[in-house]
């Protein structure tokens, strides 16, 4: 084809970040409401024309894994093509919503069906973790699998991941600091703790064995139990380093205003908190007295599948 679209969208970690990465389970949800469009079309170069990005892709050294992704697909299926990508994001970078892995599966899709190819979700995790590799260093694979996916999966990197096919008659407020955290860091740093003390080593293992709990707790519908649980996952993060004080605080104003639980929610240390409550009312409440502290707040429903309808408060 001469030109193509693909989109994909961004995604939620409901429970077990950073333990994931040591092969426990995690459970992810897809971010409807946030959204990764692409158009690509073949060119003399690879360039990026977006809102924050102009110019050659192997000139931006933040965008290096995307030129990476290209040429990993170009010498496995024998290709010597360059492309203009258009990209069109709303997807908060560094925020925890997934925005690399977003646009790594949309590019990855666009290169296939470029080339009138069929492809597979394992073909398009392949090519996606080429460039997760280079952003995040070790990736679990977690991002990439739900945003592949688009459904509420209980993922490890060690098994296949189960779709969890569950609704709840509840909300989730999401709720975005505005600060950046750098995954990779984050990352690192945990690494650090996990191999210095089997203090830290077992909150890595108290980290995953919650999360079996919570998907448990989804499956039988007992929202208060999987509300205490996402706290006490969030206090094990704060122990890993990994919150921050305007995180802590968003955790504490949803506490104080009748959440179920909440917690902070991918790599930390900024990006965003997610509560979850009983009702639309306490959702909004929440989410007006988060925007008091100049958050951005979304409100899901998760009735219908995690994450199918989705409004900004
Ligand atoms: O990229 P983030 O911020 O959504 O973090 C991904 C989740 C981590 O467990 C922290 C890292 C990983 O690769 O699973």
């Amino acid at each position: 084809m001469e030109i193509v679209n693909t989109k994909a969208v961004g995604k939620i970690i409901l429970m077990g970040e950073h333990s994931v990465v040591y092969g426990h389970y995690a459970i992810a949800s897809p971010f409807y409401a946030i959204l990764t469009d692409i158009t690509l079309e073949k060119n003399p170069e690879n360039i990026i024309i977006s809102y924050d990005f102009n110019g050659r892709l192997e000139d931006i050294k933040q965008l290096i894994g995307f030129e990476m992704l290209i040429e990993y697909f170009n010498d496995k299926y024998g290709f010597n093509d360059f492309y203009k990508i258009k990209l069109n994001s709303n997807v908060p970078i560094k925020r925890g919503l997934g925005s690399s892995a977003s646009i790594a599966v949309a590019l990855s899709k666009s290169l296939f069906e470029i080339h009138n190819m069929d492809y597979t979700n394992q073909e398009i995790f392949e090519l996606a973790m080429v460039s997760e590799k280079i952003f995040h260093s070790n990736p679990s694979g977690v991002d990439v699998e739900v945003i592949i996916n688009e459904n509420n999966i209980l993922f490890s990197n060690k098994k296949k991941s189960q779709v969890i096919d569950s609704k709840l008659d509840a909300y989730l407020v999401v709720a975005d600091t505005r600060l950046y955290g750098v995954t990779k860091d984050a990352v690192n740093d945990v690494n650090i703790l996990y191999n210095s003390d089997e203090y830290y080593k077992n909150m890595i293992e108290e980290l995953g064995e919650i999360t079996i709990h919570a998907a448990d707790n989804i499956l039988n519908k007992d929202l208060v139990s999987l509300g205490k649980n996402m706290l006490k996952s969030h206090e094990i993060l704060k122990n890993l380093t990994v919150s921050c004080q305007k995180l802590d605080k968003f955790v504490e104003i949803a506490m104080e205003n009748n959440a179920l639980g909440a917690k902070l929610t991918g790599s930390g240390r900024g990006g965003c908190m997610i509560a979850l409550c009983q009702s639309l009312n306490i959702a909004e409440n929440i989410a007006k007295k988060l925007a008091l502290e100049e958050a951005d707040t979304w409100i899901s429903y998760l009735g219908d599948g995690y994450e199918k309808s989705c409004c900004k408060s």
